[in-house]
């Protein structure tokens, strides 16, 4: 390469197999080695400016009736790129789908590749170009694609001067340039919120069961950004349809201009399938990403409250001990789990009833107590018992629905049975064995849920008992630099392991997900309520049907703190309900760890204590009386919020806005925030991530005033900065955001009991604008039943302050009994001489210190419109 066409100032990666490869493996590459400033001996291999790739043959518009709704271009190839089985020519189909969703494909013409399987929502007629929000520039020799907002020209995704686009079989690569460095998703990772474009991080794509580290492929796939652009407040998104391995490199990009940086794909397989979302907000940029993936499901009630689990309580005596001393300390808990050790031998659809003797009984008493149950099942099954005495193996080898390996036999690695066969999820004969065991085992133990665990697919050894082929699918031309394990069969099946629809190569990140939607479906049939599932191996769309938790953390404060990005980061992915194992998995809990991560537990989505069977127990019910009151306080809190989460959750579900979001998706100013979030844009909650600490530094964002939710007293700092709040032990700062009005319950010691509560509102009045106004929702229905949503078997009543009035606006009401108890309302300049409900005069109190309005002693039928004046 000449010196010229070497010295782009801005260089992709052309050997991303390995830093400093031989000069003569770069050169046949076609590529230019330069040494990097400042570093010694280290030398990029990099892609010159006239790297030769595609040129566009065709390009014509996609009518219908007369207007454009898309672009159809052939483009082809004549050089090879680096990697075997280059498809020479390519077609690119640009579609309109939505004023701001854009839909551009390239694949191979000639030959059907793999696509993935997923049924796309709200996929409906195109959409005229000039109804929508983008405009599209070619460029033709070679290729590249812009794809611009219309109304202010920011290219959302251009791949003009990045990475050159290389379509081989194994090895797909196209990159684009990023509108500004802040950067979103791309899960699952375990990151700050905040990608580092500038670091140059990587991020590898390959499901993988693997405890939350940094810089890892772990449990799930959601190809899928969000990025904010040079205001800090405009955004977009980006989704790749797409389930094979990939890579991600981001880099920082010299400009003369504003500071940007460019991603990079690396695609084992498939097509590239691109979904361009054109906000304009975060939030926008979310919806439009999750109403075409499918928005969450909506929870049990019951599910919203406390659930607690460990591995090896070891057996029934320890196990009933432990429900007993968390109802003693009269801890809100509503759901008791069973980890794998109720099983005979860890064979899913056994019990084991010689330790666990008993057990179904122990399930009847938490079902009379209100309480529900939860038990584990793993995809493995154990393929070494006896013919005639397992039926789940037999039957399944009988239907051939276990994966196959290379050669058409079952499948057999390692898990916790011991050799077990997986089970083919795409497999058409899956559902009605899956919906047999699962509904004789109900038979056995009457669970309430089910926990999908070790579906990457987990596998205790590399490969099966045998190994893996020398295929190229075992050893593909590129496996990714970073890859955990450093293969592609590293604890997991051979990706050249057969399904009954495509490779294991495939489907691979889609198994867990396979699973889930079976799973959820079958629950959904049997018990005919709302199915609970929860899952560790997720890929896009996923939380439709389940709920999912972060996996394995450690018992420690750093591992508390990334809890919050990485369920931030599930509800940017559409997976409103998701926790992070309270007190940590791994290691012991100590007690101000156990104590401050059951303050933030309660405000995650889904709310879990959960550890591994080698760690000291780490339930409330274990701890000395200060540290129970002080959990049971925080579990208080979250009782008393039920309503208000739920109403969120069915938000979320309807309109596939996340139920909790980061500070930036509201304010601006706050895009590197990760250890605060919000619920809705009603509560800020603002935990201690650090041992020893009794004070938190809190961003306070301007332009609204908050209320604390403790005292119920203005938080009097002007905003839009950092403030030092007190935080001692038994505080968690939670802040209500002036303008909301919270529906809420008198906390109980279970969901059920708390529903037969007398409902409450808490007013927090916006004092920033005038006049002085609030608004709320409260959405109720009886919290189990399939669909009450589509069928209308729900109340949904709107609640709206105006200075001195609250009144509620009756939407639905089609669930019965809902009565209001209370009304608190928050910064009332003095004490009212009189507050009169509906012309009535009614009993209040008022607290001049704390300026709080308290109506207590209602028994108001909110399906009735009232209006509360003082
Ligand atoms: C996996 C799960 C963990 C569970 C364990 C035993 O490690 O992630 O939550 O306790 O398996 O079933």
């Amino acid at each position: 390469q000449t010196l010229d066409q070497c010295s782009g100032r801005n260089r992709f990666d052309c050997y991303p197999e390995k830093t400093n490869p031989p000069v003569q493996d770069c050169k046949a590459r076609g590529c230019c080695l330069t040494r990097i400033h400042g570093d010694k001996g280290t030398q990029s291999c990099h892609y010159p400016l006239d790297y030769d790739g595609y040129r566009v043959v065709s390009l014509s518009p996609l009518k219908q009736v007369n207007a454009t709704v898309g672009w159809n271009v052939t483009m082809t190839r004549t050089s090879s790129s680096p990697y075997p089985k280059d498809i020479k020519t390519l077609q690119l189909l640009v579609l309109y789908e939505t004023t701001y969703r854009l839909r551009f494909k390239i694949f191979d013409p000639a030959v059907q590749r793999y696509e993935v399987p997923v049924d796309l929502h709200d996929q409906d007629s195109p959409t005229p170009e000039e109804l929508t929000d983008f405009h599209v520039i070619f460029e033709k020799d070679p290729f590249s694609i812009s794809i611009v907002r219309k109304s202010d020209a920011q290219p959302l995704f251009d791949s003009k001067g990045m990475a050159p686009l290389i379509f081989a079989d194994q090895y797909i690569q196209i990159g684009s340039r990023l509108a500004s460095p802040l950067l979103y998703g791309l899960g699952e990772h375990r990151s700050r919120l905040a990608l580092d474009v500038k670091g140059r991080q990587k991020l590898v794509f390959w499901n993988r069961d693997q405890p939350p580290e940094e810089n890892l492929n772990l449990y799930g796939t959601h190809p899928f950004y969000l990025n904010l652009e040079a205001d800090n407040r405009t955004a977009h998104g980006v989704f790749l349809l797409n389930s094979n391995a990939m890579q991600v490199e981001l880099q920082p990009l010299n400009n003369q201009g504003p500071e940007t940086g460019s991603i990079t794909y690396r695609v084992l397989g498939g097509i590239l399938d691109f979904f361009v979302f054109s906000g304009p907000s975060s939030e926008d940029v979310v919806r439009q990403y999750v109403s075409l993936i499918g928005q969450s499901f909506m929870p049990p009630f019951w599910s919203l409250g406390f659930h607690l689990c460990k591995h090896g309580y070891g057996n029934s005596s320890e196990f009933w001990k432990v429900i007993q001393r968390n109802r003693e300390a009269k801890m809100p808990y509503d759901v008791q789990w069973n980890d794998l050790d109720y099983s005979a031998g860890n064979k899913i659809w056994t019990w084991d009833n010689e330790t666990y003797r008993g057990l179904p009984e122990i399930i009847k008493d938490l079902h009379d107590h209100g309480q529900h149950n939860v038990i584990i099942v793993d995809p493995g099954i154990s393929s070494s018992q006896p013919k005639g005495t397992y039926p789940p193996f037999d039957e399944g080898l009988e239907l051939g629905l276990f994966v196959k390996d290379a050669s058409g036999k079952p499948f057999i690695g390692k898990v916790w049975p011991g050799d077990t066969a997986f089970v083919d999820f795409f497999h058409h004969k899956t559902f009605d064995y899956w919906l047999k065991f699962i509904g004789l085992f109900h038979g056995v133990l009457p669970f309430d849920g089910l926990w999908i665990d070790m579906n990457e697919p987990s596998n205790f050894i590399n490969g099966s008992v045998n190994g893996c082929t020398n295929s190229s699918l075992d050893h593909p031309p590129f496996v990714p630099p970073g890859i955990d394990g450093g293969t592609m069969y590293s604890r997991t099946v051979c990706p050249s392991a057969q399904h009954q629809q495509s490779s294991h190569y495939n489907l691979h990140n889609l198994y867990g997900w396979s699973e889930t939607i079976i799973t959820s479906q079958i629950l959904r049939v049997l018990s005919r309520k709302r199915p609970f599932v929860l899952t560790r191996s997720t890929a896009f769309g996923s939380g439709t049907y389940a709920a999912h938790w972060t996996g394995d953390n450690l018992s420690s404060f750093p591992d508390l703190a990334f809890s919050i990005s990485s369920i931030l980061n599930s509800n940017i992915f559409g997976m409103s309900m998701v926790g992070a194992d309270i007190c940590g998995f791994r290691g012991n809990a100590k007690r101000e760890l156990c104590i401050r991560w059951m303050q933030l537990g309660a405000f995650y989505p889904f709310m879990r204590n959960h550890a591994e069977g080698y760690s000291a127990p780490q339930d409330p019910g274990w701890f000395d009386s200060e540290a129970q009151d002080i959990m049971r306080a925080a579990l208080h809190t979250r009782y008393s919020l039920l309503p208000y989460i739920y109403t969120r959750y069915y938000i979320s579900h309807t309109t596939a806005s996340p139920a909790i979001r980061p500070l930036f998706f509201d304010f601006p100013g706050t895009e590197l925030i990760d250890a605060q979030f919000l619920w809705g844009s009603e509560l800020l909650v603002s935990p201690v991530v650090q041992e020893g600490a009794r004070t938190v530094k809190a961003y306070i964002p301007k332009g609204a005033c908050f209320f604390d939710l403790d005292t119920l007293t203005l938080l009097g700092v002007p905003g839009g900065d950092w403030y030092t709040l007190d935080a001692p032990l038994e505080k968690i700062n939670v802040h209500v955001k002036g303008g909301s009005i919270l529906p809420m319950l008198p906390p109980a010691v279970t969901t059920t009991l708390a529903r037969q509560g007398k409902m409450e509102l808490l007013v927090a009045p916006d004092l920033i604008s005038m006049p002085v106004t609030a608004s709320g929702q409260l959405f109720w229905d009886d919290g189990e039943s399939i669909d009450t949503v589509r069928q209308m078997q729900f109340t949904l009543i709107n609640f709206t302050l105006n200075e001195t009035t609250l009144t509620s606006d009756v939407q639905a009401k089609s669930y019965s009994p809902v009565t209001l108890g209370k009304v608190t309302v928050m910064a009332v300049e003095s004490a009212p001489p009189k507050v009169m409900l509906n012309g009535q005069k009614v009993n209040f109190t008022y607290d001049t210190k704390s300026r709080v309005l308290m109506v207590s002693e209602l028994t108001w039928n909110l399906l009735v419109p009232f209006e509360l004046t003082w």
